[in-house]
């Protein structure tokens, strides 16, 4: 089979393709035809040194994957042949409190990923795909679907009547624009580009306010909310919007800490952090359980994931450049059958 390795993390150029031995399902594995991957910033963070955890070059890259089980192995019970499945981001995290096996189970880090055509993953490291999605679409939950369930489901879960704050028009905030619509949540979102802006009011954005044109963006929020605050803030961007996101958030909301997109890191003033009232839930993607979870949601409200661009299997590198290049709004996909 063939798949695209990481020999190296020096350029986008180490990326190449390799003629790998087809793997065979042991007992309890599935063995399954990727079909569709799609593509995190945490991907393109290992190439450029920005990843927070260790990343050993030589691995298949990629986290989310949609395909078709091909053959199974004994004692699997849970799937059938010609069942669609889509990968758990952490393969051996089912609920509960994280596993420690958490590093070393990191696709494209310290484990292969899904950037090839056939893989065996254990029976566990899947779920079923709900039918109302295609796998380009199925392809998008297991990262930024769930990051974005995860951050909007608690501790305290967003509901009708709630404010949300969306950094922005990556593949987190999208899907966090989306499912805090679906339960009637209002959303503000934060752009650099005018024409996003409008795209991300056609989704359903009640505001949109632009971070590059206006420094202290997140006053600007807070006004917008009749000076009280949002209840959750997505914050993605880190230590660069961490000040604007206190700025932003209601006395008694939640800063659902996710991501690290900003290059600065000024530093923040504990008092301000103390005074803001509100609490800061450190997230780490989600669990098999919250995967299943958004599957339902998505199911049952027909939400589509919204996909920027498919690039064909043998255009890796290209995809890759195009998330780099920040033009992209929501997700880019590689389908990797012809
Ligand atoms: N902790 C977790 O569990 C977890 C899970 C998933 C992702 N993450 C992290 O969350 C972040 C977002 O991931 P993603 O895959 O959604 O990224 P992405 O799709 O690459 O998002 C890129 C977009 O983010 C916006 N952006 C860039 N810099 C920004 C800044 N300084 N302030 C506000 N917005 C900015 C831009 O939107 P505009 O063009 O509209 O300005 C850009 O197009 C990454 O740091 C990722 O590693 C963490």
């Amino acid at each position: 089979m063939k798949a695209h390795r990481f020999d190296s993390f020096d350029s986008l150029d180490a990326l190449r393709l390799h003629e790998d031995i087809d793997p065979r399902p042991q007992r309890g594995e599935v063995l399954v035809r990727v079909h569709a991957v799609s593509l995190n910033y945490r991907d393109l963070a290992m190439l450029r040194g920005r990843y927070p955890r260790k990343c050993v070059p030589g691995h298949i890259p990629l986290s989310d994957a949609a395909g078709e089980i091909v053959a199974i192995g004994e004692g699997v019970r849970a799937f059938k042949v010609g069942e669609r499945v889509i990968s758990a981001f952490h393969p051996r995290w089912f609920g509960g409190d994280m596993p420690s096996t958490i590093a070393q189970d990191s696709y494209g880090a310290e484990s292969d990923g899904w950037l090839c055509e056939l893989k065996a993953v254990s029976q566990e490291a899947v779920v079923r795909l709900t039918d109302t999605l295609s796998y380009e679409e199925g392809s998008t939950l297991p990262c930024a679907g769930l990051t974005a369930w995860t951050a909007l489901a608690g501790p305290k879960p967003i509901r009708a009547g709630h404010s949300v704050l969306v950094q922005g028009s990556g593949g987190v905030s999208i899907f966090a624009l989306q499912l805090a619509r679906a339960v009637g949540a209002t959303v503000i979102a934060t752009t650099s580009s005018a024409a996003k802006a409008e795209k991300l009011k056609a989704l359903g954005a009640a505001e949109v306010v632009n971070y590059a044109e206006v420094p202290e963006w997140g006053k600007a929020v807070r006004a917008l909310t009749g000076g009280r605050g949002v209840d959750r803030v997505v914050e993605v961007g880190g230590p660069g919007t961490i000040v604007q996101s206190l700025h932003a958030v209601a006395l008694g909301g939640e800063i659902a800490s996710i991501g690290f997109l900003s290059t600065e890191n000024p530093g923040i003033d504990f008092f301000q952090l103390k005074m803001s009232g509100a609490s800061l839930h450190n997230i780490t993607v989600g669990d098999r359980a919250g995967l299943l979870d958004l599957n339902r949601a998505v199911a049952a409200t027909g939400l589509k994931p919204i996909i920027d661009r498919v690039f064909a299997f043998n255009e890796a590198r290209e995809a890759f450049s195009h998330l780099e290049s920040g033009a992209h709004l929501g997700k880019v996909v590689i389908r990797c059958v012809s």
